[in-house]
């Protein structure tokens, strides 16, 4: 019985032993793990250190980021346009617009007030005339005209071009001066003014890139365009001027070329 029992106490023993030592192990192993991490942690902070950099070299592109540019033609129109400012200024939107000359004369305070708030403006000729077909002087008198009285408002000189109607030949690419901006989404706002179709074609329509044509001259347009924010805004999208939309994906825009999104 003695012999037994003492076996029995010594197999007690040896498993409180072994439990000694499996504790001690465990220890042993969680200091080294912490003391690994610790090591290690210099490594990771490195790499974040590596991403901020490559961040730092391109500040405009954010992986992930969805943007989209809202374009306005055949303003300025007072009651309209400063409406669909105020309604950008609420929501913190730049937007582009492709001004009529003679309709700048008489709203150079609105066209002021897009410039010092940041929006981009463009030309659309002085008279919204087709550009095709044109002799050099005719050219001249609608876009160099829009192009000095702007620049005479604005003390700049770096506005792009959108031809009426999406219409240009060789001479207009030849004579521009500026890059030339078309459109990827149209929702045709001026053939029924329909604020609701209007939305629903551009919401469904949108993608990472796109470039929006409205037209800031019609209140129905102006509704469409907030709600098309807002609804964007959503889902993620950043929008921004056609000069901030290229710069974020690395496209330098050259006078006499044609662009009509900046998808991915
Ligand atoms: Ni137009």
């Amino acid at each position: 019985m003695d012999l037994e029992r003492r076996r029995a106490d010594m197999n007690k023993f040896g498993r409180q032993q072994k439990g000694y030592v499996l504790a001690l192990a465990l220890l042993l192993l969680s200091v080294l793990t912490a003391a690994g991490l610790r090591t290690g942690h210099p490594a990771a902070v490195e790499a974040d250190a590596g991403l901020a950099g490559d961040t730092e070299e391109s500040p405009s592109v954010q992986t992930g980021q969805k943007l989209i540019a809202l374009t306005f033609d055949d303003g300025p129109r007072r009651s309209t346009t400063t409406r669909l400012l105020d309604g950008l200024a609420e929501r913190g939107v730049n937007a582009t617009f492709f001004l009529i000359g003679a309709q700048v004369e008489e709203n150079q305070d609105v066209v002021r007030r897009m410039d010092e708030e940041g929006h981009q403006i463009g030309l659309h000729t002085y008279d919204h005339v087709r550009l095709t077909d044109l002799n050099r002087t005719d050219f001249n008198a609608q876009v160099e005209k829009s192009r000095a009285l702007l620049k005479q408002v604005l003390g700049h000189n770096d506005f792009l071009l959108r031809p009426p109607y999406g219409m240009l030949d060789e001479s207009v690419k030849a004579w521009a001066g500026c890059p030339i901006i078309l459109w990827s989404i149209d929702p045709e706002d001026w053939k029924d003014m329909n604020t609701e179709r209007e939305v629903k074609l551009i919401v469904s329509e949108a993608q990472d890139g796109a470039i929006i044509l409205m037209h800031d001259i019609f209140p129905e347009s102006v509704d469409a365009a907030l709600q098309v924010v807002d609804q964007l805004h959503a889902q993620g999208y950043l929008f921004c001027t056609v000069d901030e939309l290229f710069a974020a994906r690395g496209i330098a825009l050259e006078s006499g070329e044609m662009y009509w999104n900046a998808y991915p």
